[in-house]
């Protein structure tokens, strides 16, 4: 009877950051393992690939070569102990003990961003709109549970262009603050499960790229920025500034720590949201993204 319903929960992961940040190199890379083992994977008979892509029956790297336009999704697993790596094969027989998650790639272009903003607040089931047929054949919409969600920033181009860090933290500030009304608007007693982000600095193979420490203190900063100018921005429709019950309810809009200073990521916590920041590379010599991988595996 169980085995009838294996994707009743299946837990999933969304990547999400702005356009050409790596999301979809990074959904590739775990689901096919490093580029060494690709020439294996072409070789490969059809019934050996696994994972095998549950988008529209073509191999994610078809959507590298342009940017993203729909949500898409591969079905990754990771061992029991949660020790394998992505380039490991994980034995998902019945009777495994493997965990299989979906790691759910979003387009990260500005107009295209409510895909990934109406997962977060679980609106959207894994069909998309426009290409549902296309993407899941099997018409039925897959139940999963989100367990983490992944910003991907191009932290080669963080500082170097100077529209990269705005746009990155305007898109980030929206996703925290929907993780955090998602959090603040429990309802009763029960909280809702606590969704950790992390903000992957990629790219680190570059020599522009600025280290995760860095990412990190500027996104804080810009994202000071953003929550500074967007409450000047209700206060001059009218508010007053010393009206409390008014404020409060501009408070919804306010990211962290209420009318504090400085932002910092450590004021999502008091929402039970942990965000850590972690450089790393998909292509190229670096870290790798092993430290993402196992982030992942300790959450899903
Ligand atoms: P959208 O689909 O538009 O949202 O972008 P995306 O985030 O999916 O970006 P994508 O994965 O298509 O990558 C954009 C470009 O960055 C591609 O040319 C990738 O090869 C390149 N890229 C991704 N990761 C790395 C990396 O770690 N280092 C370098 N040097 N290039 C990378
Ligand atoms: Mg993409």
């Amino acid at each position: 009877l169980l085995a009838a319903t294996p994707y009743a929960t299946l837990p999933s992961v969304l990547l999400v950051g702005p356009s050409g940040a790596g999301k979809t190199a990074l959904l590739t890379l775990f689901e096919r393992g490093p580029l060494s083992k690709q020439e294996d994977y072409e070789s490969s008979t059809e019934a050996e690939k696994s994972p095998s892509p549950i988008i529209d029956g073509s191999p994610a790297s078809a959507l590298l070569t342009h940017t993203s336009q729909t949500p898409a999704a591969v079905e990754l697993a990771i061992s029991d102990d949660r020790s394998s790596s992505f380039r490991d094969e994980v034995d998902t027989s019945s009777g495994s003990n493997a965990r299989k998650f979906l790691l759910v790639d979003t387009p990260g272009h500005a107009k295209l961003r409510r895909y990934a903003l109406s997962h977060l607040t679980g609106t959207a089931s894994l069909k998309s709109p426009s290409t549902a047929s296309a993407s899941f054949p099997d018409s039925a919409p897959k139940k999963t549970k989100l367990k983490a969600v992944v910003f991907v920033v191009d932290a080669g181009a963080l500082l170097s262009d100077s529209e990269a860090l705005p746009s990155a933290a305007e898109y980030l500030y929206d996703v925290l603050l929907s993780l955090q009304k998602r959090m603040a608007g429990g309802k009763g007693s029960k909280a809702p499960a606590s969704i950790p982000v992390l903000v992957a600095a990629n790219k680190q193979d570059l020599f522009t790229a600025v280290p995760a420490a860095l990412v990190k203190s500027n996104l804080e900063a810009e994202l000071g920025r953003i929550r500074k100018t967007r409450s000047r921005g209700l206060l001059d429709s009218g508010v007053g500034a010393d009206d409390d019950v008014s404020a409060r309810e501009d408070g919804d809009d306010w990211l962290g720590e209420y009318g504090s200073e400085k932002f910092s990521f450590n004021q999502l916590m008091e929402f039970d949201i942990e965000v850590d920041v972690v450089g790393g590379n998909v292509v190229g010599d670096g870290p790798g993204a092993d430290k993402w991988w196992k982030w992942i595996a300790e959450r899903v």
